[in-house]
C-alpha cells in the first residue's frame, strides 16, 4: 500500500482538451505542455490520455522527457521547448522537433546532418529565450547552409498575460512577433506553424492562436490566474475547466493530546484544548511545503482539519478534534475534493506564497500517479 498517491481523472483531462479544441477550432494544432512531469500530474499518464483524445503534438521541456515518451510508444510529434545541450543534439528521438534560439544550436544540428524540424523562438519582450529581431537575418543565412534543418515553426512566449487585466504588453509582443513572421516571409522562409499561445492566450486572445497553441495549465483543469479567470468571465468566454488531480494519503496515527501540549518541531503549536490529532505520512519531501506549517489544512471525512505545528520531512500533524470517529488509515485528501469540501491548488498556493503551477509540479515524482 502506498503512503501517499495522486489520482488523475482521465475524464477531466479529456474534457479540458476538448474544451481547448472547441475554443481554437479543428484546424489549429493542439500541443499540450507535459513538461515538469505534466505539471505534476504524471508525464506518461497524461501524454497517453492527451494522445488518445486528439492532441496533435506534445510540448516537453527537455530531451529526457522526449526519450521517455518515445520509448513508451507515444507516436505524435514532440516539441522540446527548453534548452537542449549541443552535446545531446545527436540524440533527438524520431519525430522530435525543437525550439531554437542560438546560432550554435543551428550550426551543431546542421553538421549532424540528420533531418530535424526546428521552430525559431523570437524575443518579443519576455527576455528569457529568443532571437532578437535584428539577429534574424543571421539565422536565416545559417539555415540556408543546412538543408537538413526544416524550418517548421516560428514562436514566442508572453510575459505577463496572466498577471494583467489590461493586455497592452501582450499585444505589443504580438506586434513584434508579427514583424518577425513578415521578415521570414519576405526572405522566402515562412514556416508553416506560428505559435505563441499559452493557456491564457488560448482563452483570451484569439488573434494569438495562429495555427498552433501550447496550452499547459488549462489542460489540467487549472486557471493560469484569478485575473485570467475574471477576464474570461468579463468577456463572456464561458469555459469550464475541470481540475484533474487529487492528492491523497492516509492517517498513520491518532493521538489524544492534552491542553497545553506542544506539537511538533520547535514546539510551535500549543494545544488550546484537550483534543485529538492525526499524524499523516507526508511532508516537505513529498511536496507538502514547510510554508504550510500551522497554515494549511487537509480533508478528513469531508471536513477541513488544520495542519498544526511545523511540516516535517515525512510527516504532518492535523487537528481532528472536531471530526468524530477518525480512524487509523482513513483516507485524507491533501489537494482536491472530499464530499462537499475542497482544497484547491490555488488555495494552497496562497497559503504558501506561490502559484498553482508550483503547487502541483512540486509533488514528488516518486509518488504514484493513478489514472481513474
Ligand atoms: C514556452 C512555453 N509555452 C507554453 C507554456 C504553457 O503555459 P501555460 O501553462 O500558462 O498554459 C509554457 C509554460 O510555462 C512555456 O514555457
Amino acid at each position: 500500500m502506498d503512503l501517499t498517491w495522486v489520482e488523475i481523472s482521465e475524464s477531466a483531462l479529456a474534457h479540458n482538451l476538448k474544451t481547448f479544441r472547441k475554443l481554437v477550432g479543428k484546424d489549429v494544432v493542439l500541443a499540450p505542455a507535459v513538461k515538469a512531469n505534466a505539471y505534476g500530474h504524471g508525464l506518461l499518464e497524461c501524454a497517453r490520455i492527451f494522445e488518445k483524445n486528439g492532441a496533435d503534438y506534445l510540448c516537453v521541456n527537455a530531451l529526457f522527457e522526449a526519450v521517455v515518451l518515445r520509448e513508451a510508444g507515444i507516436k505524435i510529434p514532440l516539441l522540446i521547448i527548453g534548452y537542449t545541450p549541443l552535446s545531446d543534439l545527436a540524440d533527438l528521438p524520431t519525430n522530435t522537433e525543437l525550439v531554437v534560439y542560438n546560432l550554435e544550436t543551428v550550426e551543431t544540428l546542421g553538421k549532424i546532418g540528420k533531418k530535424v524540424g526546428i521552430h525559431l523562438k523570437i524575443e518579443t519582450g519576455n527576455h528569457r529565450q529568443g532571437i532578437e529581431l535584428t539577429d534574424l537575418p543571421d539565422f536565416i543565412r545559417q539555415l540556408q547552409q543546412h538543408p537538413n534543418l526544416i524550418l517548421k515553426g516560428v514562436s514566442t512566449h508572453f510575459a505577463n498575460l496572466e498577471d494583467r487585466i489590461n493586455h497592452e504588453y501582450a499585444l505589443y509582443q504580438l506586434k513584434e512577433f508579427n514583424k518577425a513572421v513578415h521578415e521570414l516571409e519576405r526572405s522566402g522562409h515562412a514556416p508553416h506553424y506560428r505559435h505563441c499561445a499559452n493557456t491564457a492566450a488560448a482563452i483570451l486572445l484569439p488573434e494569438a492562436h495562429f495555427n498552433f497553441v501550447r496550452t499547459g495549465i488549462g489542460n489540467y483543469g487549472l486557471w493560469p490566474s484569478e485575473k485570467t479567470e475574471m477576464a474570461a468571465k468579463r468577456a463572456n468566454i464561458g469555459i469550464d475547466l475541470k481540475p484533474a488531480l487529487t492528492w491523497k494519503t492516509v492517517v498513520a496515527q491518532i493521538k489524544e493530546v492534552k491542553k497545553g501540549a506542544l506539537v511538533g518541531y520547535g514546539c510551535t503549536h500549543e494545544m488550546p484544548y484537550n483534543g485529538r490529532i492525526a499524524v499523516l505520512p507526508v511532508g516537505y519531501y513529498d511536496g507538502f511545503v514547510r510554508l504550510l506549517s500551522s497554515r494549511g489544512s487537509v480533508l478528513i471525512h469531508g471536513k477541513k482539519a488544520p495542519v498544526i505545528g511545523r511540516v516535517c520531512m515525512n510527516m504532518i500533524m492535523a487537528d481532528v478534534t472536531d471530526i468524530p470517529n477518525v480512524k487509523l488509515e482513513d483516507e485524507v485528501v491533501l489537494i482536491g475534493k472530499q464530499k462537499n469540501e475542497e482544497i484547491s491548488a490555488e488555495a494552497i498556493g496562497e497559503q504558501s506564497q506561490t502559484i498553482n503551477y508550483e503547487v502541483t509540479t512540486r509533488i514528488n515524482e516518486r509518488i504514484p500517479r493513478i489514472v481513474k
